[in-house]
């Protein structure tokens, strides 16, 4: 017997909310209802999502990062399709794995100051274990993070979490974790002068809030590493594997760390893999002696498909000039985002690399909108950024997300196949929606609307 899981998908399609509601979270449910979002997607092909009235969206949030070569492209899905007809012989764990093998060479081909690579099943799971190899490495406890910082949700990867809204509530942390300002290099001297710091793990572009580095600010920070002898961490989860228009974003400052981290696009948008790439010496202080050699991993870590979805990424990437392509359209929906600052007292700043780009807003200056404004802001901090995500998707089918809580940005992170006209798409309605939000009227009493729903408890 075989299951038909389209056939699956199709029968029970209609029911996902309540299935959510009552099986799964029910929060998720509140809020895609509060805000329109409940449109039913029923399939994604490309950079393109489209609805149960197959209406097409223009996607920009890729799954958090994870499409970069668009959503189910044909080359990854045949060869996840290859492995599942190869019998190959998968997580024998009493052997090692060909396919991790190929991944390893051809991503430390990309990163050649770096020897090994210890691959993982998330993000999340890549930073605990860069945790656990910088300390191991250099007998030392501590590790410096910066503010605003994400590098996930499992315990040691939140102990690094710069946003309280993330942590309260799930304390104790890990012990010996130092918080300093971003773009500060006198704070991180000063954590690292302790001499008991094993590593400062940054983005090297901050996605909360798409905060750029200061030119000098990662070249400093690999420096000062270097002279206190502290591990040099990127994690490149969310802004490597060509998202900023080359394969890595420290690449733009010169940098070569000690350690850096992927996950997200390597999987193809399929199945789940993380990667730390790092020097020799880091990585064989961990795998020191043979009776080490199972001393940290994980069961489902290297398994084929995930190996195979990261091997067929790449691949993608190179024959389709992917990283060329984000470079080149990210410079043009810049250009024309930052050419409507000009017209609009709300727009604050357009900012980014590549295809990570940050479209601010804060308070105006004429008396008119500066009330609803704080009102507005009174209510619920950074909330004026739904007034434009909002009928960003429902009037110009373009999905977005704002750029973390509290926050006055809006985040664009598209698959990095985006096109001309899709650049054009997006400058269009953004260019619409402000507008909008800048007249008294409808933008305005929705976030009154959105106000009511906030502050309502669940029945
Ligand atoms: C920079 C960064 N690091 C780590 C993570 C965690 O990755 P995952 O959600 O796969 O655990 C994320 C996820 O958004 C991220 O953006």
């Amino acid at each position: 017997m075989t299951i038909d899981i389209a056939a699956l998908f199709d029968t029970h399609e209609s029911e996902r909310y309540s299935l959510h509601t009552r099986r799964l979270n029910e929060q998720m449910v509140r809020v895609l209802r509060t805000i329109g979002y409940d449109v039913s997607f029923r399939r994604g092909r490309g950079q393109y999502l489209y609805d149960r009235e197959d209406n097409r969206y223009l996607d920009l949030l890729s799954g958090f990062g994870v499409f970069a070569v668009g959503r189910n492209h044909p080359a990854i899905r045949a060869a996840l399709k290859s492995v599942l007809d190869a019998d190959l012989p998968n997580l024998v764990q009493m052997d090692v794995s060909t396919l991790a093998g190929i991944l390893a060479e051809r991503l430390l081909a990309l990163v050649p100051y770096l020897d090994k690579v210890f691959f993982a099943n998330s993000g999340a799971e890549s930073v605990e274990a860069a945790i656990k190899f910088a300390r191991a490495a250099t007998g030392r406890p501590g590790i410096v993070y910066c503010s605003h910082a994400f590098h996930g949700l499992t315990y040691g990867a939140l102990s690094l979490n710069g946003d309280e809204t993330f942590r309260n509530g799930f304390e104790p942390l890990l012990p010996d974790c130092v918080r300093i300002p971003f773009n500060d290099l006198t704070a991180l001297e000063q954590a690292l002068a302790s001499r008991r710091i094993a590593a400062f793990i940054v983005e090297p572009i901050q996605g909360k809030g798409v905060i750029l580095p200061n030119e000098e600010y990662l070249k400093g920070a690999e420096h000062l590493c270097r002279r206190y002898e502290t591990l040099f961490v990127t994690d490149e989860i969310q802004s490597g594997m060509g998202r900023t228009g080359k394969f890595l974003a420290g690449e733009h400052w010169g940098i070569e760390p000690d350690m850096v981290l992927l996950a997200k696009a390597l999987s193809g948008g399929h199945v789940p893999v993380g990667a730390v790439l790092m020097r020799k010496w880091v990585f064989n202080k961990v795998f020191s002696r043979m009776d080490r050699a199972v001393v940290h991993g994980s069961t489902f870590s290297k398994n084929d498909l995930a190996m195979a979805a990261g091997i067929a990424t790449l691949d993608v990437m190179k024959a389709e000039r992917v990283i060329e392509n984000a470079a080149r359209t990210g410079e043009r929906v810049l250009r024309g985002l930052s050419a409507l600052s000009e017209n609009y007292e709300l727009l604050k700043d357009v900012r980014g690399k590549g295809l990570m780009i940050g479209v601010e807003f804060g308070s105006p200056s004429s008396l008119k909108l500066k009330a609803s404004w704080n009102v507005l802001e009174t209510a619920s901090k950074g909330l004026f950024c739904q007034l434009i995500t909002i009928p960003l998707f429902k009037q110009h089918k373009i999905l977005t997300q704002v750029a973390g809580h509290a926050s006055h940005t809006i985040k664009l992170i598209p698959p990095l196949t985006i096109n001309d006209e899709d650049c054009d798409w997006i400058v269009r309605a953004f260019d619409d929606v402000i507008a909008d939000s800048h007249k008294a009227g409808a933008v305005w009493s929705l976030g009154k609307t959105l106000v009511e729903h906030a502050m309502r408890p669940s029945a």
